[in-house]
């Protein structure tokens, strides 16, 4: 069911878990006021929302991103980034160029996680917009994370009541280390961010279940067989099939989500059949 909130702007939600498709907005021109609440309100609502048929240069794209918040440039380091990007901007694609990738993730797997939780201030909003989409592959999955948060037993919200994790930094999502990181032996001494298990959205007030990265987590306050049990049985209550929701890309597609309201992740592509994306990833603040 689609709800008009102005003369121009409508939702509709996609039926699933989270998702939503946001009509009457062109990314590409200054937001007024409406169509920035709109946005933000239709992100608080339902995790992750799409533009259809955008057309946007980086410099758009950036000026787009800066209307919520600051903007992540932090360097890459797992492969060279093209020349002539906006610090802001990265490619998410499969295309190699002189054999070398030109974008992250490649054709691998993305296991779920939530972007930027490996930093003390990880990320608000992630944009991204697709330039090629594959006939077939590639959708990106979302989980929801205060329904995931909302349904947990008793016993497991309690075990995890106030503690703290480790959001690894070691391990890219699509399973490589990452320079100049060192495989973890000691989970429970692993780099990266540490932050509430369970965190309250800065702006909807909703709690939600935090677990960053599978792979190389820790709940602290458990020795690490507990800890590894305790995070096998959270991970897989959240990405239980009720919690998630699939987008299907068409290029044109200006995603948005809320890393603080879902997780996501992403299959293995077909490594002949090019994917590219372009992202940006708004500046959060300290998860509580
Ligand atoms: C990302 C990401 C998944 C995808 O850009 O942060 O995880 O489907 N992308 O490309
Ligand atoms: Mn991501």
């Amino acid at each position: 069911m689609s709800v008009t909130l102005s003369s121009n702007i409508a939702v509709v939600p996609s039926g699933g878990a989270c998702g939503a498709e946001l009509k009457g907005i062109d990314a590409s021109r200054p937001l007024t006021p409406e169509a920035k609440g709109a946005i933000k309100q239709a992100l608080f609502a339902h995790g992750v929302i799409c533009l259809r048929n955008q057309t946007i240069t980086d410099e758009q794209l950036v000026a787009f991103g800066r209307t919520f918040s600051d903007l992540h440039a932090y360097p890459v380091t797992e492969y060279e980034k093209p020349k002539g990007l906006p610090p802001e901007v990265e490619l998410i694609s499969n295309i190699l160029v002189d054999g070398k990738p030109i974008g992250a993730l490649g054709s691998g797997e993305a296991t779920w996680h939530s972007d930027m939780s490996m930093f003390d201030i990880p990320a608000s909003f992630t944009y991204l917009y697709a330039e090629k989409v594959p006939p077939v592959g590639g959708n990106t999955r979302f989980a929801n994370l205060y329904a995931a948060y909302d349904a947990l037993s008793d016993e497991l919200k309690q075990k995890i009541e106030g503690r703290k994790s480790i959001h690894d930094i070691a391990y890219i999502a699509d399973g490589r280390l990452r320079p100049p990181y060192k495989h973890v032996t000691d989970k429970s001494k692993g780099p990266g961010a540490q932050h509430p298990v369970v965190r309250t959205h800065p702006e909807s007030g909703r709690k939600a279940l935090y677990l960053g990265r599978k792979g190389y987590g820790y709940i602290f306050g458990y020795p690490v067989p507990e800890s590894d049990v305790l995070l096998d049985a959270l991970w897989d209550h959240m990405v239980s099939p009720q919690f998630v929701w699939e987008h299907e890309w068409r290029v044109g597609d200006i995603l948005i989500w809320d890393n603080r309201g879902v997780a996501h992740a992403r299959g293995t592509l077909d490594p002949t059949l090019p994917r590219l994306m372009r992202r940006i990833v708004g500046m959060g603040e300290r998860p509580v």
